[in-house]
């Protein structure tokens, strides 16, 4: 038990693939992962994970085609109307990073409708990464800290990790144990950057419409399989 991940983040990609395979439009492979979303989602309350971080839309996912962006948005919109009374039963709290006042109102309105409505929640923390980027981040981190140290808020030698850390999105977030791609593809694309610093990552080509609750379960396994040593030698850990 003590090696289940306490925060698991996942990077949900695949949808437009799976679409294509199929011979679909790229809109089925996104409703196909809302579905995904909705069984995941519980699946990693009923494990007892206690934090779970999803890649919803980066920033640079606004180059995509506007149609798709829009569907997108609209996706986001019914999936939160739709999931909500579940996020509900299991007493699971909604919080969301990102610019989140920058997305289209609609999305921005039912968003904080479950997040306050959850608010009180105790169950897991599931967190929605929303037109999010990890430069971005920590651009803003810097930049008010900068703000804060020129108005003599902060003293520049007080700034240290913790200091970078509440001024993230995430700052109520704990460090990734269990970073999750799916779809192949093997890099960060953004994601983050600051909390992946000791994350385990795992890889899978299981494209994320098709990513079913014994895929979470095989990661989980493989997580546990780990030793994570955190620059510390082997036999460090075992003594
Ligand atoms: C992930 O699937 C969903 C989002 C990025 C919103 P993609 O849409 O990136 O699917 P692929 O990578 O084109 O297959
Ligand atoms: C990352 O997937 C963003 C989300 C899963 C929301 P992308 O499909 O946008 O990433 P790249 O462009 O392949 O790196
Ligand atoms: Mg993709």
């Amino acid at each position: 038990m003590n090696k289940l991940p306490k925060h698991v983040a996942i990077i949900m990609d695949g949808n437009g693939r799976w679409a294509n395979l199929q011979g679909k439009s790229r809109v089925k492979g996104h409703q196909q992962g809302a579905r995904t979303v909705r069984d995941i989602v519980e699946e990693a309350k009923n494990k007892g994970i206690k934090y779970l971080t999803l890649y919803a839309f980066s920033k640079d996912n606004w180059s995509r085609p506007k149609e798709e962006v829009n569907i997108l948005m609209k996706l986001l919109v019914t999936s939160l109307k739709k999931e909500y009374n579940r996020l509900i039963n299991n007493n699971i709290r909604l919080q969301s990073i990102g610019e989140v006042n920058d997305l289209p109102t609609p999305v921005k309105d039912e968003l904080n409708y479950v997040i306050i409505k959850t608010k009180n929640n105790t169950g897991m923390v599931l967190t929605l990464a929303i037109n999010y980027g990890g430069k971005e981040e920590l651009t803003e981190a810097m930049k008010t800290i900068a703000f804060k140290v020129k108005n003599s808020i902060i003293s520049p030698e007080k700034v240290d990790q913790s200091t970078i850390n509440q001024h993230l999105y995430t700052r109520n977030l704990p460090a990734v144990d269990l970073l999750i791609r799916t779809s192949g593809e093997e890099r960060i694309s953004n994601f983050l950057l600051w909390h992946i610093a000791y994350a385990e990552l795992y890889f899978t080509d299981t494209l994320w419409p098709d990513f079913k609750k014994e895929d979470l379960h095989k990661a989980i396994v493989d997580y546990a399989k780990r030793e994570r040593r955190f620059g510390k030698t082997s036999q460090q850990l075992t003594n």
